[in-house]
């Protein structure tokens, strides 16, 4: 017995389309996936900066800023990260259907829970953006300490080091942030989505 089946959705008037036309553009989620210190909130405000420029309208859902907040009550074991996601990925639905372009960056390790939002969403209005980076120079740059506390069994469940990181296999986009300077890989996501006409 489903735990919703007394519970009924409403019709309301206006649709996402009614949205879309009013905001002049498409709605959709660029998601960003990688390991901590790939370089995801980095890039994702200069890619915000970059459509906000342009008169699009947007909101980044970020990690660490969530966590402090809707998800303060989990922690980083298999389950709480994939309850993590499928909030995120809720929250981000809810920003697609309002109109707006969201960027979510989150390590998000699970390859099946990535999948699980982009069932949420139109199949157009999902770009995985794989934020490419060898743990090495991630753990090289260690902005936050969090590798070297890891290493040394201060934080557990640690992703690369102690918990794993699972690729994704068909990402949208791949940016190589060891490889490209950060203009270069933003510049990639908007040839991307000038390109795919959004
Ligand atoms: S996840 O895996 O998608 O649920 O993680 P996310 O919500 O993106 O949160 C990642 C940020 O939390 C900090 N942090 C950790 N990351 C990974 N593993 C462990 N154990 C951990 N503990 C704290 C870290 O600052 C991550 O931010 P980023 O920006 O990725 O470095």
């Amino acid at each position: 017995m489903s735990r919703q089946e007394n519970v009924h959705q409403h019709a309301f008037s206006l649709t996402k389309e009614h949205r879309q036309t009013l905001h002049g553009h498409k709605s959709y989620i660029l998601w960003f996936t990688g390991l901590s210190g790939s370089g995801k909130s980095t890039i994702a405000n200069m890619v915000e900066a970059k459509l906000h420029a342009k008169g699009v309208s947007t909101y980044i859902l970020d990690g660490d800023n969530l966590r402090n907040g809707l998800n303060e009550d989990l922690g980083f074991s298999m389950d709480d990260r994939k309850e993590n996601i499928r909030r995120i990925g809720e929250v981000s639905k809810i920003f697609v259907d309002s109109g707006i372009v969201v960027l979510a960056t989150f390590i998000s390790p699970y390859a099946n829970d990535r999948e699980d939002v982009r069932k949420k969403v139109e199949s157009d209005e999902f770009i995985e953006i794989y934020v490419k980076c060898p743990i090495e120079a991630c753990e090289e740059r260690d902005p936050k300490g969090l590798y070297k506390k890891a290493r040394i069994g201060k934080i557990t469940d640690f992703t690369g080091v102690s918990a794993p990181y699972e690729e994704p296999e068909n990402p949208e986009i791949i940016i190589e942030t060891s490889e490209n300077t950060i203009e270069e890989c933003v510049q990639q996501i908007i040839n991307y989505l000038v390109d795919a006409g959004i």
